[in-house]
């Protein structure tokens, strides 16, 4: 082995090399082949083997070349690796190109039931007044339904609530919500403050005024010295965050077994502001709610001592309280699940 021998070894393996790096289509390719030339039992390793056998003044010489022909590998190795994975991105933006132009799968967004939405509007407006809400059975006895309030059985008074029983005489599903007011006064001491939102059912031939299933939302406020009037203000600043600040409102005799004196609480109509319509039969009121001081022998079934304490009780409809927010005429819309009608509470 000469030096010149070996120098020729050297050129021929970086030509080689050279043409391999030059043809290599892979950026795993270029992995390899510098693996194969440069590692340590590759061929440039392989080729300095015979320096051992030089005259010790050449081996510098090829040492010198050597890092010339390793430098030079390396440059190709280099330059050819970033070429091919630059098209290898380029191949996968091309691939898995994304058309961010095509519509995207719609998300329908859900809403809250009219009715629902004004259950929460009622809750919220007593809410600042202090009045809690409370559950109570839809599956009544007939003691906390009637008897308890003040219609014993077989009183003309039945006559009001059309009942569907569940097993006759003892249970049946609630024809309004004033059975809450026992259910708390059972519950609770007072000073009590209770809104008692819930379904009611009633045996109702259907139509557009009437239906067997309806929400009803019932107050009850008990304390020492509570009075009509502060039925009536509580009432007046309720119609008005609802409808309102500029209605009139007002208080005409009504007549339920279980207050005294009863009331119908009316605020104006909203479609002719008072001067008379079909709307409001042409009376220039509307009716939103019955109202009165809870009856002594109520409060005594309550638990509660009459002489001691007094109360108060309104229980509204909120479909007929929904039909006035948002101009409404069916009832029967509140129950078909038409999404064309529920889409407009969004
Ligand atoms: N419960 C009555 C009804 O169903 C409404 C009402 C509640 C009246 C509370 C007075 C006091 O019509």
């Amino acid at each position: 082995m000469d030096l010149e021998s070996l120098r020729a070894d050297l050129e021929q393996l970086r030509e080689r090399a050279l043409e391999r790096i030059a043809a290599s289509t892979q950026p795993d390719q270029i992995e390899q082949l510098t693996v194969d030339l440069l590692g340590k039992k590759g061929e440039l390793t392989l080729v300095l083997r015979g320096i051992g056998a030089l005259p010790a003044e050449d081996r510098p010489r090829v040492g010198a070349i050597a890092n010339q022909v390793r430098q030079a590998i390396e440059a190709a190795l280099d330059e050819r690796g970033r070429e091919l994975r630059k098209g290898a991105v380029a191949d996968r933006l091309r691939d898995e190109a994304l058309d961010v132009t095509t519509p995207g799968r719609p998300i329908p967004r859900g809403a809250y039931h009219p009715i629902a939405q004004t259950l929460a509007r009622i809750a919220d407006v007593f809410g600042q007044f202090g009045f809690v809400v409370y559950e109570s059975p839809e599956i009544e006895d007939d003691l906390t339904n009637f008897q308890m309030l003040n219609i014993p059985r077989d009183h003309p008074a039945r006559d009001l609530w059309d009942t569907m029983y569940v097993d006759i005489p003892e249970h049946l599903l609630r024809t309004h919500t004033s059975p809450g007011q026992i259910r708390v006064m059972h519950a609770e001491k007072p000073p009590i403050r209770a809104l008692l939102p819930g379904r009611c059912f009633r045996y109702e031939a259907t139509d557009a005024a009437h239906a067997s299933e309806f929400f009803q939302v019932e107050g009850l406020m008990v304390d020492e010295g509570t009075t009509m009037a502060d039925l009536r203000g509580l009432l007046d600043q309720f119609a008005h965050a609802l409808f309102g600040a500029d209605k009139r409102t007002r208080f005409r005799p009504g007549y339920y077994p279980f207050t005294e004196p009863s009331v119908a609480f009316d605020v104006e109509c909203l479609i002719c502001g008072g001067r008379g319509c079909p709307a409001c039969s042409h009376t220039g009121w509307m009716a939103i709610l019955g109202a009165g001081m809870v009856h002594p022998v109520v409060l005594q079934y309550g638990g509660i001592d009459p002489e001691r304490y007094q109360g108060f009780a309104f229980g509204m409809g909120a479909e007929r309280i929904t039909n006035l927010r948002h101009g409404v005429g069916d009832l029967r819309l509140y129950l078909e699940n038409d999404l064309r009608f529920l889409e407009q509470f969004r």
